[in-house]
């Protein structure tokens, strides 16, 4: 495995080979414009984390998890799961309008340009497959969107906190305490996330791919954990020592979603064998 690079080195090379390089024109938003849920670019998003936070109970999760994590819903390749994608907007996210095969193709190019290991691009392209959930009738607030683990107390640094007062665990008290029907420090994969693709993904993946990837994978949109710094009660030191590759991730994910089409023709090649050497032809979803 290699070192783990440094957030500045991430950051810097990012900004470099993305901003003059990849993507050289429309790169019109400042950093500080990304994720802007007090003004979101689409009214949909706020009306999005209601239903999400209103839904997403313990019972809900464990369902989602009984029925899904059995993949006998359909056969498919990568690439056929990638081109359903690229009929799909996301409605939780404020920044794109694109479409997601775009925003994948965008993430993989730039973890490739920064010079990281071919899993990590790979990573990159596949990290929001498990949004195929959508493809089999599930609505968007329980594929997309920050994720929070349900079972025990809500974090105020979660997205629209107040939200969660219409969610019928708030009413538990089995639930509403800080590690609520968790042991302190049990490691986040004894922790019941909100369902949707990050979880679906990993279990997906799980067989296939280096362990950074699947945190990355399992955890990319649990930003209470990964920016805010919050639930470290719930880890362990194999998560701490993971939550570097999370974050070193995230750029790549975030900042990358500049309205310009990558050549998907012209990198199909690249990924083809990219895919081929770490995935199976065919996988059950
Ligand atoms: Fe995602
Ligand atoms: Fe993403």
């Amino acid at each position: 495995m290699n070192a783990m690079p440094d957030d500045r080195e991430v950051g810097e090379a990012w900004e470099r080979f993305v901003v003059e390089q990849v993507y050289p024109e429309p790169q019109t938003k400042a950093r500080d414009d990304y994720r802007n849920y007090d003004a979101p670019g689409r009214e949909t998003v706020r009306e999005f984390y209601r239903q999400n936070h209103r839904e997403q109970t313990y019972e809900f999760v464990l369902a989602k998890k009984r029925d899904y994590l059995r993949f006998c819903r359909r056969e498919m390749s990568v690439f056929e799961a990638l081109e359903y994608l690229n009929t799909l907007v996301d409605d939780s996210d404020p920044d794109i309008d694109l479409t997601q095969i775009n925003h994948l193709l965008q993430t993989s190019e730039a973890v490739r340009a920064a010079g990281h290991p071919d899993w990590f691009v790979l990573t990159g392209l596949l990290h929001d497959l498990g949004k195929v959930l959508c493809l089999f009738g599930e609505p968007q607030w329980a594929v997309v969107g920050d994720t929070f683990p349900v079972g025990c107390g809500y974090s105020q640094r979660i997205v629209y906190p107040e939200f969660f007062a219409e969610n019928p665990d708030a009413q538990d008290p089995r639930f509403q305490s800080r590690c609520g029907v968790y042991e302190e420090g049990c490691g986040l994969r004894n922790v019941h996330l909100s369902w949707g693709h990050d979880e679906y993904l990993y279990h997906r993946m799980k067989d296939f791919l280096p362990e950074p990837a699947l945190y990355m994978i399992r955890f990319h949109s649990f930003y209470a954990w990964h920016r805010e710094g919050e639930y470290d009660w719930l880890c362990d030191d194999h998560d701490r020592e993971m939550l570097p590759w999370v974050q070193a991730f995230n750029p790549f994910d975030l900042y990358t979603k500049a309205p310009v089409e990558p050549d998907w023709t012209s990198l199909r090649p690249y990924y083809e064998q990219l895919i081929d050497r770490y995935l199976p032809p065919t996988l059950a979803w």
